[in-house]
């Protein structure tokens, strides 16, 4: 039924070249990229394959803050997330896609990242996540911040948009219909953004690279 088999250019030449090339260009020009079928549709159809075969344990109510000052708080976010962590196919097939991305990048812009950590998000009908930073400058942690799409069939009525601030006062915003295979990348310290609610479910993956900051006497685990 789906494609087990996700043919991978380990170089970033071929077929991801043009658009990891395109995407670097985004970063380095404006700080973001939107790419509408940006995720590989082989890949695409795996993932949502496998978040088809899930069931609602698998998921949790997302949180907000690492570590300590992890709580949950439903007036900033309301969807549930399951961490990938590559044990299926499909989740080793995206992080090697990331993978590649992560080698592109660093060659190319000198980003140093280091390590990437992403979750499947599901919104029900109603759910957001109010306007946020998914890094604090300083912080040396979140870098650069990937969302990828999993929603066939989505229309502009349907709502859930990422609403993205592109300046400083959050006058100017660019607005991402959550469509199957649509890839958006941008610099995690430097872009609030937010989910708007949506009628019906809706399903994203959302992922981040980091830099090294482990020390000597402290391994600093992706998450
Ligand atoms: C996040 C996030 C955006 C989206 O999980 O930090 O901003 O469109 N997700 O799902
Ligand atoms: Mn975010």
């Amino acid at each position: 039924m789906f494609a087990t088999h996700f043919p991978l250019d380990g170089q970033g030449e071929g077929p991801q070249h043009d658009l990891f090339e395109s995407i670097a260009t985004d970063i380095q020009g404006r700080g973001y990229s939107v790419k509408p079928n940006g995720l590989p549709m082989a890949l695409a159809e795996a993932l949502w394959g496998h978040l088809q075969s899930m069931s609602a344990q698998q998921f949790d109510r997302a949180g907000i803050g690492r570590d300590d000052a992890y709580a949950l708080n439903s007036f900033v976010r309301t969807d549930e997330i399951c961490w990938i962590t590559g044990e299926s196919r499909a989740g080793q097939q995206w992080l090697n896609w990331m993978a590649e991305l992560q080698h592109y990048l660093n060659r190319r812009l000198l980003l140093g990242l280091f390590s990437f950590e992403s979750h499947f998000a599901h919104y029900a009908p109603g759910d957001f996540y109010k306007r946020h930073l998914d890094a604090f400058k300083g912080g040396a942690n979140r870098i650069l911040s990937v969302v990828v799409y999993l929603n066939p069939g989505w229309q502009p009525v349907d709502g859930g948009e990422l609403v993205i601030y592109t300046d400083e006062v959050d006058q100017d915003s660019i607005r991402v219909t959550p469509a199957f295979g649509t890839l958006v990348v941008f610099l995690s310290e430097d872009f609030p953004h937010e989910v708007l609610p949506a009628q019906r479910d809706r399903y994203s993956i959302a992922g981040w690279f980091r830099l090294n900051t482990s020390t000597s006497d402290r391994v600093d685990p992706p998450r």
